[in-house]
């Protein structure tokens, strides 16, 4: 089990008070993220939930960075901020709120980033891995959560009619983290849901 710091331990006991579900990452998977966004200056994370990955990315950033962190519950977003006060992270995160299909744009004039992490809803990764492709500079990072779609990803989604959206929106972001006009090499990290990794 990774170490994890007492910052990182308030933040979860301030989700599991608010009732927030538990489905953020692990431990290791944390540790995962500091490596993928060691001295990152401009960070983008999409699905802060209360705000668990975003402080081990936080913790991960070079003197001065900064993490976009896109949330589209108010609820969770408001949770979230008062966390990152309450662990002394505040000044270097921006918190997001709304749908990440419609706010990603917000921040592009402060782009090229060296790294984005994609946690969020299945169905709108293409959309994601897309828009990091566009906004990665050159040698940036883009790693993708629940890669597995909890074991499903490899099924025949004509043969799956309730997941088969979010199995289709699973291979064609696979197809895009492949294709090497996005992404110039890819690997697939075996952690527990499986995280999927390119570098422009
Ligand atoms: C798996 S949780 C994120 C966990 C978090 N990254 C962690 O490990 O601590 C997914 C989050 O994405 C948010 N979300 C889902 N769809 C979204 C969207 N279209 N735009 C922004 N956030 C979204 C959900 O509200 C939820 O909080």
């Amino acid at each position: 089990m990774a170490p994890e710091t007492q910052r990182h331990r308030t933040i979860l006991d301030r989700m599991w008070a608010a009732g927030l579900p538990p489905i953020q990452i692990r431990p290791m998977e944390g540790k995962l993220l500091q490596f993928l966004s060691c001295n990152a200056q401009k960070a983008v994370e999409i699905g802060t939930l209360g705000g668990y990955s975003a402080c081990w990315i936080a913790d991960a950033l070079a003197e001065g960075g900064r993490l976009y962190t896109f949330e589209a519950d108010p609820d969770y977003a408001e949770l979230a901020l008062s966390s990152f006060q309450q662990v002394g992270i505040a000044e270097k995160v921006s918190i997001v709120v709304g749908d990440a299909n419609e706010t990603l744009k917000t921040i592009e004039p402060f782009g090229p980033f060296d790294f984005c992490f994609i946690d969020a809803d299945k169905i709108s990764y293409p959309h994601y891995f897309r828009w990091a492709a566009r906004h990665l500079r050159v040698g940036g990072i883009v790693a993708a959560d629940n890669a597995y779609l909890f074991g499903k990803v490899h099924l025949n989604p004509d043969k799956e009619p309730e997941d088969a959206p979010a199995i289709r929106a699973m291979q064609e972001a696979i197809d895009i983290l492949t294709n090497p006009s996005y992404f110039s090499v890819c690997t697939m990290i075996p952690t527990g849901e499986g995280m999927a990794v390119g570098i422009k």
